[in-house]
Formats: C-alpha cells, structure tokens, sequence
C-alpha cells in the first residue's frame, strides 16, 4: 500500500442541500513516501478540493483516503493524519499568525503539545531548511511574498510531516519569489525526503516534479512523467491546458517547418541542446 491512498474518491460540497453538487467524480490516485508530484488543472477542476481532502480537512462522500494506512475520515486518529500531511495555502498573508518568524514558526508544534526545548530547536531547523534563519528576529509583515511564504512552510515542516501539500504556494509571488519557494520546496523534498504534491498553474514548476497528475472537471485526465505528459502538446492544447515554455517554443519551430530533432525540451537548458544540434543546411 502506498503512503497515500487515495481509492475511488467522490465528493460533494453542500451535502444533503438543494446546492448539493459533485465534484470529484470517482478518483483514484497513489502517492509513494518521497515523490514529488504536481497536480494541475484548469480552475475548478478540483485540485484544492483534493488537497483538503488529503489532510483531512475534507472527508470524502464516497470511497476512502488512507494516510500511512490510516483513514483520513476516522474521527479518533484526524490528529495523527494532519501531523502526516501539512497544507501550504496559496496567500501566505493568511497563513501568518504571529508577529515575529520564529513564533510563527513555533505555532504548529506549541498545538501538537511538542516540549518547549525541541520546539526551539525544530524552529531553528525548519529556517535553516528554507534559508530563513536569519530572519528568525524579523516582523513577518515586512518580508517579501517569497520570504512570507517560506516562513509558512518552515511553520508546517516544524511539524516534521511526511508530506506537504502546497496549493499554488507561488500564485502570489514575483518571479524571484516563485525561484526561492520553488528552491526549498525542491530541497526539502530531496535532502529530507519529504514527500510533495504540489498545486501549480505554472507549468514551468510542473516539470520540476517526478510525476504529474492532470485533473479536469473533477476527474483525472492524465497521468506520467512530465515528458510523458507535456511531450503529447496537441493533447494537452485540446484540453486547454499549457505546456513549459521551452516546450511550446520547440513545439512551435516544429509545426512552422523548422527541422529540430530530439525529444521535446522542459526547460531552457533542454531547449538549448536541441537548438545546437540544429543543422539548418540538413533540411
Ligand atoms: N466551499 C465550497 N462550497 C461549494 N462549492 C465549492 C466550495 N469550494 C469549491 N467549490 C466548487 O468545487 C469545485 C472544485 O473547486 P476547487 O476549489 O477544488 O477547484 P480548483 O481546481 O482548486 O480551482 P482553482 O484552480 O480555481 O483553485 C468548483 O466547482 C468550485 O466552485
Ligand atoms: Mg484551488
């Protein structure tokens, strides 16, 4: 069994109301301890909704979510599976609680009732994890988006979960706050193992992942690599959905007559390789 289970999901919001209405339509999907998954979709396909549903905050109307084997909708061990899988929101404004970083980061454990002395040194951890130590003295108020939702996360590793699901942790930031999240996100997934899934409409980020997932209108559409995924571009284009930049560059070239050869790029350093190896006197 994998760490999470997620088994033949429905859900529907306002249950037993007029308003009644399904949203997730039978899903199923596993996610190993360590992996680093990406969830995308249009909006309103259901990606938050599974979000709060892997941590409990949700439970699901039909079928059933297991946590380290450990059902999410089992009232007695809730506690146990919020302490497994810790949620990143996308504004991190909301997410700040106190008005210097290290007690904000201090939060998450002080409720989980962790002794006072190991709490300082989680906190003092969970910065160094995400390069804040050194604000650890600072008013969160006066940091960067990029900085604000780094303290955020530090707040849900202090918990030391297996696994953290972040909901467009970068929809707020400037691109140099996307590139610092992106960076401890990264981190912390291969220097501690953490597992990841994380929410994104950047697919620049999407590729950053080992596996993707793409859902659409409460199902899931597709699921692989993410060269699996984004080298189909004319799959993902009749279902609206973007690929990388340097994807949609070379995907482009191709379709204008251009002769490039190899597989589709996801990144900029990909992209280059297949331009040098473009011999324009061969086509
Ligand atoms: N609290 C709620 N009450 C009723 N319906 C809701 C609620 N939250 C979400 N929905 C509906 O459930 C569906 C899925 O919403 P969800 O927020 O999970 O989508 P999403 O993929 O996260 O979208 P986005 O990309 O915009 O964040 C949508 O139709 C939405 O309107
Ligand atoms: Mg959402």
């Amino acid at each position: 069994m994998a760490f999470i289970e997620i088994k033949d999901v429905r859900f529907s919001y306002n249950l037993g109301t007029p308003e009644a209405k399904e949203v997730l339509h039978k899903i199923s999907m596993s996610i190993e301890k360590g992996e680093f998954v990406a969830l995308l979709g249009h909006n309103g396909c259901g990606k938050s909704t599974v979000a709060h549903l892997l941590n409990g905050m949700l439970v699901p109307t039909k079928g059933e979510i297991t946590v380290g084997g450990i059902s999410t909708a089992a009232e007695e061990t809730i506690l146990e599976v919020r302490s497994k899988v810790g949620l990143v929101q996308q504004n991190p404004d909301n997410q700040i609680v106190a008005g210097i970083v290290e007690e904000d980061v201090a939060f998450g454990p002080e409720n989980l009732g962790v002794p006072q002395p190991e709490i300082r040194q989680r906190v003092d951890e969970a910065l160094k994890a995400v390069d804040m130590y050194e604000y650890r003295e600072h008013a969160p108020h006066k940091l960067s988006g990029g900085q604000k939702q780094r303290v955020a996360i530090a707040g849900i590793i202090a918990m030391q979960p297996d696994c953290i699901v972040l909901d467009e942790p970068t929809a707020m930031l400037d691109p140099r706050g996307r590139k610092e999240v992106m960076d401890s996100i990264k981190r912390l997934n291969t220097e501690r193992g953490i597992t990841v899934v994380l929410i994104t409409h950047y697919m620049d980020e999407a590729v950053q992942a080992k596996r993707v997932i793409v859902m659409d209108e409460g199902s899931i559409l597709r699921e692989g690599t993410a060269e699996e995924i984004f080298s189909e571009v004319e799959f993902m284009k009749r279902h609206d959905l973007d690929v990388p930049q340097a994807t949609e560059l070379v995907y482009r070239l191709k379709a204008a007559g251009i002769g490039l050869k190899g597989d589709m790029p996801l990144n900029t350093a990909e992209c280059m390789k297949i331009f040098e190896k473009y011999d324009k006197n061969a086509v």
